[in-house]
């Protein structure tokens, strides 16, 4: 396979946004508790926060971190995760058939993420609430002092306001299996009261309206016309969540998923910009693609518990990743990166032990799953401006996807430091893929070169060996005058640096 990229600082999607790198904290499995929370632990603070995961989620460079969920926030009361814990109650947790202990609320979510030093992305309830707790819980979080809620925080040891900007008003509300399901004109409605109510408190807020859970929901974009129909002044983003797997052995379909990333993000814009044009709207809404990931959704740890056995944080949904795995993800995160101008926010669903890039054992080790090394890589090169590139590649049929190139990418180019940064992924299962980067920017020289790739791409890592894979020089990257070559392994992620 023989591929030619041409970059060319002159042609600028939008500029880079840290909010594409944020993740998903939801009170589910053991994403909480012994995920991110565990005060036995060696490392543990006096918060009971494990200190290792902080580490390993800063080296991960997450900006945004999504909270409390997910579907367990269409059921949750936030006033139970506030206040001294031993007056906490424990209450049943529908969405995922669970016990939840309150142990960790608002507050000290709010103390975990200063220390991580990523952005709080709240929800609100709107499955089994609505508007007046979503305003309550506004100023419980965000108001200065001198309001009953407020004070009530300020007595709960947060001094100063929680200052969240960015809210999601519910979660997946187009789903059956949320609690509180609506249609699109109920859940329309809701949500533009919400919001009018939400910013009475705070007119800045950034507002987050439920697009839909899937691709291929049924009523996947005359969802989206609807709730936008409803809200468009109200809001600034619609939300999006899509998750991919291997089906059926069909490994060249996985490896397209970007292409699929690519048409939905198309057909969000293109319906959100027809609201804009009937309703005489000036302003664009933008897309908050706040669940994205690899999820195996039909295996057994993927189902809950069920009956009478209601378990406090159990083993749900800890898929463990294959190198090809991560080369999806490092293709979506291209594919994202290509949206700039429209994606303005981000979530990898999710970030500890849930279908996630960071895993623990309670009370014991830490370690890195394959899908860290992409995302990892990304958002701590990702800088500047994405540019438009114009790639010549040969193209595959998949079956679930369509026609696809053998070879993704996308650039990044930092004008002030000089730094530019190609992003490619090589989708050939068989074939290595020989790359051409035509620079269209004098004086450039090559700083690093890796892939992440193996030959067997169903390696995945474990809690003993989570290092013999991991993004290597690859020396056949050389300059020449103004062109880059490389050879990208079959099934690869790579990461071109030139200064
Ligand atoms: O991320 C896991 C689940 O996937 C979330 O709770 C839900 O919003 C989505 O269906």
């Amino acid at each position: 396979t023989h591929a030619r990229l041409v970059v060319d600082p002159a042609f600028v999607v939008g500029p880079v946004r840290r909010r594409t790198f944020g993740s998903f904290v939801e009170h589910l499995g053991r994403s909480v508790y012994t995920g991110i929370h565990d005060p036995g632990h060696p490392t543990a603070d006096a918060d009971g926060f494990r200190g290792d995961v902080i580490e390993l989620v800063r080296e991960l460079g997450v900006s945004t971190v999504r909270y409390p969920g997910g579907n367990f926030v269409s059921g949750y009361k936030w006033e139970d995760g506030v206040g001294p814990q031993g007056e906490r109650p424990t209450r049943l947790d529908l969405a995922w058939h669970s016990s939840e202990p309150n142990t960790v609320g608002l507050d000290e979510f709010v103390r975990w993420a200063r220390k991580a030093d990523v952005e709080p992305m709240m929800a609100v309830n709107l499955g089994t609430r609505g508007v007046a707790e979503a305003i309550e819980l506004l100023e419980y979080s965000n108001v200065d002092g001198g309001t009953q809620l407020s004070e009530q925080r300020r007595a709960n040891g947060s001094d100063s306001p929680h200052a969240i900007s960015l809210w999601c008003l519910g979660n997946e509300m187009d789903g059956p299996w949320q609690t509180g399901h609506k249609t699109a004109a109920e859940y329309g409605r809701l949500a533009a009261e919400t919001a009018r109510a939400m910013r009475q408190i705070d007119p800045d807020l950034e507002l987050v309206a439920c697009g839909s859970s899937a691709s291929d929901m049924p009523t996947f974009g005359a969802w989206e016309h609807e709730v936008l129909t409803e809200t468009y002044e109200l809001v600034d983003l619609i939300s999006a969540h899509i998750y991919f797997a291997e089906h059926d052995g069909d490994l060249a379909s996985f490896l397209a998923a970007g292409v699929r990333m690519d048409s939905f993000i198309d057909s969000i814009v293109a319906t959100a910009d027809a609201v804009r044009a009937a309703g005489k709207h000036s302003k664009r809404i933008h897309i908050s693609l706040d669940e994205w990931n690899v999820w195996y959704q039909d295996r057994a740890e993927s189902r809950p518990p069920s009956g009478t056995d209601w378990p406090v944080a159990p083993v749900l949904l800890e898929d463990r990743y294959t190198v090809a795995d991560a080369v999806v993800v490092g293709g979506l995160l291209i594919s994202l990166l290509r949206h700039t101008d429209r994606v303005h926010a981000a979530s990898l669903a999710q970030l500890v032990n849930v279908i996630a890039p960071i895993m623990t054992e309670p009370g014991g080790r830490i370690w890195k799953q394959t899908t860290f090394h992409p995302f990892a890589q990304a958002s701590a090169l990702a800088r500047g401006v994405v540019l438009h590139t114009a790639l010549e590649v040969p193209t595959y049929e998949s079956a679930r996807y369509g026609t696809a190139g053998f070879v993704d990418s996308v650039a990044t180019w930092d004008a002030e430091s000089g730094d530019l940064v190609v992003f490619a992924v090589n989708r050939g299962i068989e074939d290595a893929a020989e790359l051409a980067v035509d620079l269209r920017i004098e004086g450039l020289e090559l700083v690093e070169a890796t892939s992440y790739a193996h030959d067997d791409p169903y390696w995945a890592a474990t809690v003993d060996d989570d290092t013999t894979v991991l993004p290597r020089a690859n020396v056949t990257a050389a300059l020449d005058g103004a062109r880059v070559t490389v050879t990208l392994p079959p099934v690869s992620w790579n990461v071109l640096r030139l200064r």
